[in-house]
Parts: structure tokens; C-alpha cells; sequence
């Protein structure tokens, strides 16, 4: 677990962390929007006072690509730098890992990719040292051993998971977020959500065949109790904050509710695993580019990766609550703060869609550009995700992804 700093004003410790990891000159990886708004300014300020070079390197604006990602690496190598920071939502972060990845052993991007998009090749050894400063209360990215890019080609996006991804310490600063337009904060927070109930809701890691040696033991093991213990208190903040961040986001109390729930979700799904939601927003993500955010940055068409994540959720937590009912029946408590009704089919999944309404977020694949058409392509795309799909808390075939997507047109 890496070093972890929380709340305001932690971003400003960024320059003493970097000295004391003898870093002395530092890839600032940020998107464009951030940096025209100034966000990274306290960063930048706190690494020259202790004499850490800033060297800055813009993403653009939208989801890392393999192509962005490929760009990083060689910035990263090109300028001499000796350690990386990562500022912003999942995109920056993610970025600044795989930065930080071919800057200390090179290689190619498609070398590092989850197998069999990619060759699924171990970094040889630690990366560049690297920090996380996160900007969205969302994907937990500064704590998680995980870096999710688009495969433009193959029309799917996908990840490079290994324990060494995982920044050195994460300092989370819940007033960076004060200025996250409410369309990013609502989706940002679904993810949030998805990544604890997906994670409470996963198979048990008691139930998986244990791993031969200690090298195949997957990073996403299958629920166990310390994940629990992060992603119960994550589902339980969600339920309190996220509609009052999404309302007012100069609402610091929520704010800060709401990045602690994102990064112990992180810690929490980072051990035990995401399943079908996650595994379905991968082809709807990575399909289409027809859809332009309403409220986000930028001109960019696409779905982003919390809303992509929340259109089949209701639905799949339909399809996974009669393998583990009382796991989302806990959930769905931790969420409302209510008792479910006993005979209620699908606690959870009511629960996540009335807070989707609630905040704003679609919740049917067809306000997004999907039709009946296009099931078999993003039910191949969801089955490709075997990682993901193997922590489900039962066995999931064609058929039942079939099911997941119908049930969200
Ligand atoms: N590594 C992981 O563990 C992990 C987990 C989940 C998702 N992801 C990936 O992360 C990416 C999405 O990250 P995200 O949802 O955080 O979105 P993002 O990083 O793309 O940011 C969304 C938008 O919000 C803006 N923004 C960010 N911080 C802001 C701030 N403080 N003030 C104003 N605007 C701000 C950005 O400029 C951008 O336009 C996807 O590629 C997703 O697949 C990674
Ligand atoms: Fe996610």
C-alpha cells in the first residue's frame, strides 16, 4: 500500500515527498484543462522550493490512448527526468504511470498490456518512483497497481496491471476537486460507488482456487475482509456526499466525503476486483466515439469511463444478487441507509439507478448512442474482459452478458 496523505492542503507536501524519494527532476503529468486553470500551480510551486525541477507534460484533454500513453514514455525519457508526478482524474494519473514505467525501462506501451490485447510483459524491475496527486473523487487511481487505456484499433480499452504501477504514496487533497464541473463529479462518483459495491459484491476469495505460487496470485483476488473493510465505509460515504457534491460543489464537507470514498474504494477494489459493470464498460467505451458528455471539458466524443461503467449496472446487479443476496442486501443498506424489503429482487441495483436519476448520470445505453444493433459487438468487447469477469460471484457466459446489456437499452 503506498504512503497516503489525506486531506486539504496534503497536495502541498508533493515537493518534500519527491526530495525524499532523491527525485530531482520531475515529469508533472496533467491534462490541459487543469493546467489551464492552474490546479497544478501549488505542486509546481512546492517542488521548486525544495529544489525538485519541474519539467511538465500536457495530456490532452479526454481517456488515455495507446498512442498519449506512448507520447508520455517518451517525453518522460527524452527529458532526462528522474521521477514522475501524476495530477489529476484517472486520465493524468494513469498516464504519469505508464510515464513512469517506459522512462526507467522503455519499450513499447503494447509490450506492458494486459494479455491477449498485449504481452502482458512484467516491468522488469521498479519504475521511475512516482506520486499521485488525484484531482476527481473517483477512480482511486493514485492507490491502485493499475494504468486503463483505449485501444483505438481493437475498439476496446483494457489495462497494464502490475503491483509496481502503484504510485509510491497518493496525496489526496479534497480542496483540488473543488472546481470539478458537476457532470464530472457525478460520474467520477458513480465509479466511485461501482468500484466498492463491485468489490463487496465479488466472488470470495475463499472460493477461487488458490494460487500455485505466489506470482499467480491475480491482483484482483475476490472479496476478502480487509477490502471489505475499505469498500463497506466507501459505499456507506457515496451514499451520503455524492448527491451533495454533485448539488454544491463548493460543499467542502462533501468534497472531502467524497475523495476519502474514492480512495478507499481504490484500496479496497484494487485488492479484491471489479466485475460485470466494469467488464461491460470497456466496449462501451471503447466502440463508439459518438457521444459528446454533456457538462464535461472539452469537445471530445465519449463516454466517459464512470458513465459507461454505471449504464448496466442496475441490471447486472440484478443478474449478480441471487449468487450472494445478502452481500447486496448489506450493500444496498451501507448505500440508503434503509433496510431493503425482504422479497426485493435487486436492492442494490434500484439503489445505484435512483442515485444515477438523482445526480444526473443516463442510465440506458440508448441515451448514449447504442442500439439492439450493436449487443454482439459489446458482449464480445464485455467477454474479453476475463480479469474482471472471473471476479463475479458467478460463473458469467455470453448469454448472461447478452441479458446484462439487453436489460440496459
Ligand atoms: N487506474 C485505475 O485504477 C482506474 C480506475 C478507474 C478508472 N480509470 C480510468 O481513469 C480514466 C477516467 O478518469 P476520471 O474519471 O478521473 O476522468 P478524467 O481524468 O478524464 O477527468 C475528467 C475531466 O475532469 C476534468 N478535471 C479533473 N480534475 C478537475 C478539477 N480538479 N477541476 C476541474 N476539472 C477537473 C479533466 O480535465 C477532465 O476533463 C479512464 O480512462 C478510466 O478508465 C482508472
Ligand atoms: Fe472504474
Amino acid at each position: 500500500m503506498p504512503g497516503l496523505v489525506f486531506g486539504p492542503g496534503a497536495c502541498r507536501e508533493a515537493g518534500w515527498r519527491a526530495a525524499a524519494l532523491e527525485i530531482t527532476r520531475a515529469l508533472l503529468v496533467t491534462d490541459a484543462f487543469l493546467a489551464e486553470h492552474g490546479v497544478h500551480e501549488p505542486v509546481a510551486a512546492v517542488c521548486a522550493e525544495v529544489g525538485v525541477e519541474v519539467v511538465v507534460h500536457l495530456i490532452p484533454v479526454g481517456e488515455p490512448t495507446e498512442s498519449t500513453l506512448a507520447r508520455a514514455g517518451t517525453v518522460a525519457r527524452e527529458a532526462g527526468v528522474d521521477g514522475v508526478i501524476g495530477l489529476g482524474g484517472g486520465s493524468a494519473l494513469d498516464t504519469a504511470k505508464v510515464a513512469a514505467l517506459l522512462g526507467a525501462h522503455g519499450g513499447d506501451v503494447r509490450d506492458y498490456v494486459n494479455a491477449p490485447l498485449g504481452g502482458a510483459l512484467a516491468p522488469p524491475g521498479p519504475l521511475l518512483p512516482l506520486l499521485g496527486v488525484p484531482t476527481t473523487a473517483g477512480t482511486g487511481s493514485e492507490v491502485t497497481a493499475v494504468a486503463v487505456l483505449d485501444l483505438p484499433q481493437e475498439k476496446v480499452k483494457t489495462g497494464i496491471a502490475h503491483p509496481l504501477l502503484r504510485p509510491l504514496a497518493a496525496l489526496c487533497d479534497p480542496d483540488l476537486t473543488a472546481g470539478v464541473p458537476a457532470a464530472v463529479t457525478a460520474a467520477t462518483g458513480i465509479d466511485a460507488l461501482l468500484h466498492a459495491a463491485e468489490a463487496f459484491t465479488a466472488i470470495p476469495h475463499t472460493s477461487r482456487a488458490a494460487p500455485a505460487t505466489p506470482a499467480e496470485r491475480p491482483n484482483y483476488q475476490g472479496s476478502h475482509p480487509l477490502a471489505d473493510v475499505w469498500v463497506s465505509h466507501a459505499i456507506e460515504l457515496v451514499g451520503r456526499f455524492l448527491e451533495r457534491a454533485v448539488t454544491d460543489g463548493s460543499d467542502r464537507e462533501a468534497r472531502a466525503g467524497m475523495m476519502l470514498a474514492a480512495t478507499a474504494a481504490g484500496i479496497g477494489f484494487g485488492n479484491a476486483g471489479v466485475h460485470v459493470p466494469h467488464a461491460c464498460s470497456y466496449p462501451i467505451a471503447g466502440l463508439k466515439h459518438g457521444w459528446k458528455p454533456p457538462g464535461y471539458p472539452g469537445d471530445g466524443r465519449f463516454v466517459p469511463h464512470g458513465i459507461a461503467c454505471a449504464l448496466t449496472a442496475p441490471a447486472a446487479f440484478r443478474l449478480t444478487h441471487a449468487a450472494l443476496p445478502e452481500r447486496h442486501r448489506e450493500a444496498a443498506r451501507l448505500l440508503t441507509g434503509r433496510e431493503p424489503d425482504a422479497d426485493d429482487p435487486n436492492p442494490l441495483g434500484e439503489a445505484v439507478r435512483r442515485l444515477m436519476e438523482r445526480i444526473g448520470v443516463p442510465a440506458r445505453l440508448e441515451e448514449v448512442g447504442y442500439g439492439a444493433d450493436d449487443v454482439p459487438e459489446l458482449v464480445a468487447g464485455a467477454e474479453k474482459q476475463q480479469r474482471l469477469l472471473a471476479c463475479a460471484p458467478l460463473p458469467i457466459d455470453g448469454s448472461l452478458l447478452e441479458r446484462v446489456f439487453r436489460d440496459s437499452l
